[in-house]
């Protein structure tokens, strides 16, 4: 008896091997836009084994975590290295996702019968920032420090409870290292959660099947094609012409993520901050406080919002809602297609203008506000939910084009 039926027999090895992989049949006509949901398992990967090795020898201790960093870059061997795979890992993450995320947006990927598949995909988005939040505090800079407090006390505008609420998070009146710890414990544990989310995510996509770029369901199309009689006609096997083609993919993406750790590992300021060089100050508000990049679209529509008779509360709601909104999309698309590529002018209007505005407050949520900035935060924040709320109008309205029977290229 070979060694692999002896497995079989108690195990399941084949059959997974075969359902999820030789004989799961992708649909053929995959694009670029599909790299991004292997690349953002190669990150995790990345950021939980460097992360461990990180933790070696990083002291979640307010008076040493900051010379531990300090340590692991100067003399702990390859420290700089593991430390810099770490921290331009949490952009590359977020660089990945987003694009992964605009990818669904494009085709429609959320879209009956992914519903599902969408909704743990915004789950794992919303666990990535809490870890990347929590992650951020540790080497306790300037940054981190001032970060974590303004963050921490936007719950301070919940009505009631608020300012209890913030002592409980913190388990202090300010940021300390009663914070610091029990940072440090999530941003260990929230990883291994996340790897457990895309496991589920992976197990919900394979129950539905892959969307595509036409938007074109290919289990309810003809079936058979050279492997299987029963497969649908435009499938081919995921192994091995998707696990090549991700392969490629991985080497595209490593040559520019290498390429930034070793030359350019805090991206001019935008993947690690200028003031996070300087150890935390409880004394020293720096100048200007700023979220790292991936955060600061939200943290412009938070500062968009004036406050009203002295509480934030608004401006809290307002970001909360454009995040939440993201899990509603599936139901406030109506467009009788899904695909981008097959829908009318107005709806390819709105994705253009939607990734304009998320872009420019962006870049608003890095700047020091004035009121020009703020009143051009206001119009974005405005057009932002525009995007979202008026999906199920204009969708409906729009011209279409027909959808082709069969995958195109
Ligand atoms: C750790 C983070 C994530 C990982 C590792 C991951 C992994 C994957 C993988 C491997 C695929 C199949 C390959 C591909 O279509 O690119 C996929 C598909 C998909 N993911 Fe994710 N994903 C993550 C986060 C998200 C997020 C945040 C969303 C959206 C909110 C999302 C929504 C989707 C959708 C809709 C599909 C199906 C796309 C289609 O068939 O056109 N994922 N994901």
């Amino acid at each position: 008896m070979s060694l692999m039926t002896w497995i079989d027999e108690r195990f399941p090895a084949t059959k997974v091997w075969n359902e999820h992989l030789a004989q799961y049949y992708a649909p053929k006509n995959f694009n670029f836009w599909y790299f991004f949901g292997s690349l953002a398992m190669l990150v995790l990967v990345n950021q939980i084994v460097t992360g461990i090795w990180l933790a070696m020898s990083y002291k979640p201790d307010a008076t040493l975590a900051f010379a531990s960093v300090e340590y692991i870059m100067r003399d702990v061997n390859w420290g700089w290295l593991i430390r810099y795979l770490h921290s331009t890992g949490a952009s590359a993450f977020f660089i990945v996702i987003y694009l992964h995320m605009f990818r669904g947006l494009m085709y429609g990927s959320y879209r009956k019968p992914r519903e599902l598949l969408w909704i743990i995909g915004m789950i794992i988005y919303v666990a990535m920032m809490a870890t990347a939040f929590f992650g951020y505090l540790l080497p306790w800079g300037q940054m981190s420090y001032w970060g974590a407090q303004v963050i921490v006390n936007l719950f301070s505008a919940i009505p009631v409870i608020g300012d209890d609420l913030s002592v409980w998070i913190r388990g202090d009146y300010v940021i300390s290292d009663a914070t610091l710890n029990r940072f440090f414990a999530f941003h260990f544990l929230l990883p291994f959660i996340l790897a457990a989310l895309v496991f589920i995510h992976i197990v919900a996509l394979h129950k539905v099947g892959s969307n595509n770029p036409d938007g074109i369901e290919i289990k309810k199309g003809p079936k058979g094609n050279r492997w299987s009689d029963t497969a649908p006609a435009d499938g081919i096997p995921f192994h091995p012409y998707y696990s090549v083609k991700d392969i490629a993919g991985v080497v595209g993406f490593l040559i520019i993520f290498l390429g930034i750790v070793f030359f350019l590992p805090d991206m001019g300021g935008y993947f690690l901050e200028a003031p996070n060089f300087e150890p935390a100050n409880p004394l020293k508000t720096p100048e200007h406080i700023a979220p790292v990049w991936y955060f600061t679209p939200f943290y412009a529509m938070l500062r968009a919002v004036p406050s009203f008779a002295g509480t934030q509360v608004w401006g809290v709601l307002v970001m909360g809602a454009s995040i939440v909104v993201l899990f509603f999309l599936p139901w406030l698309d109506r467009s009788p297609v899904k695909s981008i590529r097959y829908k009318g002018p107005i709806s390819k209007a709105m994705i253009v203008m939607f990734v304009v505005v998320f872009v420019i407050l962006g870049y608003l949520g890095m700047q020091p506000s004035t009121p020009g900035r703020t009143l051009l935060a206001q119009v974005c924040t405005i057009l932002y939910f525009l995007f979202f709320l008026g999906m199920p109008i204009y969708s409906k309205i729009d011209k279409t084009k027909p959808v082709p029977e069969r995958v195109t290229k």
